[in-house]
């Protein structure tokens, strides 16, 4: 790959510039231990809009706002519950948004006009830097859905953010490159507008984290509103057909768990050996398989709890494809 004039290393000067460009009304793509975000001041509407631009994402979508520490929340939101209160201790910095009722600072084009936003604290060094350096600076939060353009995988490295989405951006954009993302698949989001939580997209705080913490039961979620939480985003599809839970023939990808064996003349594209791995090299072996060029990807979903609950989650949807 060349050279990119968006991708840059990280020093603390480069931390602050980037939290100026921000403050200014730049993009900045920054890693996260989930997957990459794109960043804007969650504040300037301007900013956000070149999100939706950049993405190709529906303007009723809305975006999760990061922001530096807990102690930030109810500066986002009103009425939180004492669960939510929980899981934040709990949970972060980490992979998990939390859906509460808005403030007025949360204005309609970050909740896509919904009286409720998300709010996450990543836990990623690099994330955390630059939260700080922006608050610093009187930045509020910094908005920010998976750098992928819409309906795509989600990018876990900045080269890949920068396939996705460097046509797109501006001179004064940038991607921050801090590395392959620990976790993987996106955060665990979780709606606290209810007397208990409910999940709307699994990750890795899990259910039973989730009960373990708040001393609740899961609210579960009905048939309609999983069809509402189906939009949350469509798809997480590669260009490749993916084929769920059916050996691949020749010439397929194939992504499985290392004890299964690959069928012949099949092309491995991944081999994680437990659920964890699993979860960190998905979807960078989506994204290879289509960098070879493989129009099939079949891949055999782990089993079981935990993080294997978000990888076939994300799974399904991708083989409904694009
Ligand atoms: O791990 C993650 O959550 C990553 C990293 C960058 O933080 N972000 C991420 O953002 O996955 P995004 O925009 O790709 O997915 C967030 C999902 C969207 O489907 C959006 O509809 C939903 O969260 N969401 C955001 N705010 C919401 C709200 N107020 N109510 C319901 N759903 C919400
Ligand atoms: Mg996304």
């Amino acid at each position: 790959m060349t050279p990119s004039q968006f991708v840059s290393t990280c020093t603390a000067d480069a931390i602050d510039q980037a939290a100026a460009q921000l403050r200014a009304g730049s993009l900045v793509a920054f890693p996260t231990e989930t997957v990459y975000g794109l960043g804007a001041d969650a504040t300037n509407a301007t900013a956000v809009a070149r999100i939706y631009e950049v993405k190709g994402r529906p303007q009723d979508h809305p975006l999760i706002v990061h922001i530096a520490s807990m102690n930030e929340i109810d500066k986002w939101c009103s009425d939180i519950p004492a669960y939510a209160i929980f899981l934040a201790r709990d949970f972060w910095p980490g992979p998990m948004t939390l859906i509460l009722k808005r403030s007025p600072l949360a204005q309609d084009f970050i909740t896509g006009g919904q009286d409720t936003v998300g709010l996450r604290v990543p836990n990623h060094t690099l994330a955390l830097a630059l939260l700080n350096s922006f608050a610093k600076i009187g930045g509020a939060g910094i908005a920010a859905p998976s750098a992928n353009r819409f309906g795509h995988v989600s990018p876990t490295t900045a080269q890949a953010v920068e396939e996705e989405i460097g046509t797109y951006l501006q001179s004064q954009d940038q991607i921050m490159d801090g590395g392959a993302s620990e976790v993987g698949v996106e955060s665990t989001i979780i709606d606290c507008t209810h007397v208990a939580p409910r999940i709307l997209r699994p990750g890795a705080i899990t259910a039973q984290m989730i009960e373990e913490s708040t001393g609740l039961t899961l609210v579960e979620k009905s048939e309609d509103e999983i069809r509402v939480s189906g939009s949350l985003e469509n798809h997480y599809s590669p260009l490749a057909k993916v084929i769920l839970d059916s050996p691949a023939k020749s010439g397929e990808g194939f992504i499985a768990l290392a004890d299964i064996q690959t069928p012949e003349g099949a092309i491995r594209l991944a081999t994680p050996r437990d659920v964890d791995e699993y979860a960190r090299l998905l979807y960078s072996a989506l994204r290879s398989g289509d960098s070879q060029g493989i129009s099939v990807i079949a891949v055999i979903a782990p089993l079981g709890d935990g993080l294997a609950v978000a990888i076939r989650d994300r799974l399904l949807r991708a083989s409904r494809g694009r």
